[in-house]
C-alpha cells in the first residue's frame, strides 16, 4: 500500500474507532494506532485493499468488528489498583452501609470488580456487583476468573483467601465469582444503558475516560449518571479530574486526599 493510502487508512481508522467506542487517538498516539493496525492487517492477510474497503472489511462482519475493538482499546488493569483510594471509599464514604450495588464500567479482564467483591465480602457488605465493558474478549476472560499466578503479588495478604493458586494460574474462588456478573455495555451508546437505569449506588469508571475527548466524555458521563441512583457516587482514578464543564452532571467531594463525584439531581 502506498504511503498516502496508508495514512488515509490510519485516519479513517481513527474516525471509526472514535465513532464506535468514544476512544480518541490524539496525534501523539497515532503511531501506536498505525502499529496496531499493521499487525492486525498482516494477521488477516488484508494489507492490499484500498482504505475505504479495508474499513468496510472490518465493519461488515461482527467478528471482525470485535477484533478491531479488541485491538484498539487498552485493557491494562490489576487487582487492588489504587488500594488506598478503594479503602477510603469503603471505610469512609460507605461507612456503615450494609447493602451497596456497584458497577465497574470499563472493567477489562475483571480484576477491578473482583477486587470490589473481595472488599465488600470482608466488610459484610451485600449487593450486586456488575462488571461491564465494550470488549467481549476481555469479558470472556473476566467471566472465567483465571489469571496468571504472578498476579498474586497485587493481592494483599489478608485477601488471599479469595484466590486459589494452581500451578501457573490464580483462580478467584467461587464465593467471589458468584457475586460478580458481567455484561457488554458501550459507554457512548445510551441504548446499552436502558436496562441498567437507576441501578447502582457506586459506579467505578477508572482509567477509561482518559482515552475519550470532551464530546464522548460528556455522553459517557450522562450515561453513567443515568445508571446511578440519586446520591450515587462516581469513582474515577485519582489521577483523573472532572473539570467544571461537567459539574452539571457530577459534583466533586473530598474524603481524605481523594476526590469522588456525586450525581447531581
Ligand atoms: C485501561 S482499562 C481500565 C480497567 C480498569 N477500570 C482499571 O482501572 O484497572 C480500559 C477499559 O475500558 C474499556 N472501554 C473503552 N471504551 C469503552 C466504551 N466505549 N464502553 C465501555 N468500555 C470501554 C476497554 O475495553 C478497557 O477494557
Amino acid at each position: 500500500m502506498k504511503i498516502e493510502e496508508r495514512q488515509r487508512l490510519v485516519q479513517l481508522l481513527r474516525e471509526t474507532i472514535y465513532r464506535l467506542t468514544g476512544n480518541y487517538y490524539p496525534d501523539e498516539r497515532m503511531k501506536i494506532l498505525e502499529y496496531k493496525l499493521e499487525r492486525l492487517l498482516k494477521s488477516l492477510n488484508v494489507d492490499n485493499l484500498p482504505p475505504e474497503r479495508t474499513i468496510d472489511f472490518f465493519l461488515s462482519d461482527p467478528e471482525r468488528k470485535k477484533m478491531l475493538i479488541d485491538l484498539m482499546t487498552v485493557p491494562e488493569t490489576r487487582f487492588f489498583r489504587e488500594r488506598e483510594q478503594l479503602e477510603t471509599l469503603f471505610d469512609r464514604v460507605l461507612k456503615d452501609k450494609k447493602v451497596v450495588d456497584f458497577a465497574s464500567i470499563g472493567c477489562s479482564t475483571g480484576q477491578e470488580p473482583y477486587t470490589i467483591a473481595m472488599m465488600a465480602e470482608k466488610r459484610g457488605i451485600a449487593g450486586r456487583i456488575v462488571g461491564m465493558d465494550i470488549n467481549p474478549e476481555v469479558l470472556k476472560k473476566a467471566r472465567r476468573g483465571v489469571y496468571r499466578a504472578t498476579e498474586i503479588r497485587d493481592i494483599p495478604t489478608e485477601y488471599r483467601e479469595f484466590v486459589l493458586e494452581k500451578g501457573e494460574t490464580l483462580e478467584v474462588v467461587n464465593k467471589i465469582k458468584k457475586r460478580v456478573e458481567f455484561r457488554e455495555v458501550n459507554l457512548i451508546d445510551p441504548k446499552s444503558f436502558e436496562p441498567i437505569k437507576n441501578s447502582f449506588d457506586v459506579v467505578f469508571c477508572r482509567n477509561v475516560l482518559i482515552y475519550f475527548d470532551y464530546q464522548s466524555k460528556e455522553i459517557a458521563l450522562s450515561n453513567i449518571k443515568s445508571a446511578l441512583r440519586r446520591e450515587g457516587i462516581l469513582v474515577l482514578s485519582s489521577t483523573e479530574i472532572l473539570g467544571k464543564e461537567f459539574y452539571h452532571l457530577f459534583k466533586p467531594f473530598k474524603e481524605d486526599r481523594f476526590t469522588f463525584y456525586r450525581r447531581t439531581d
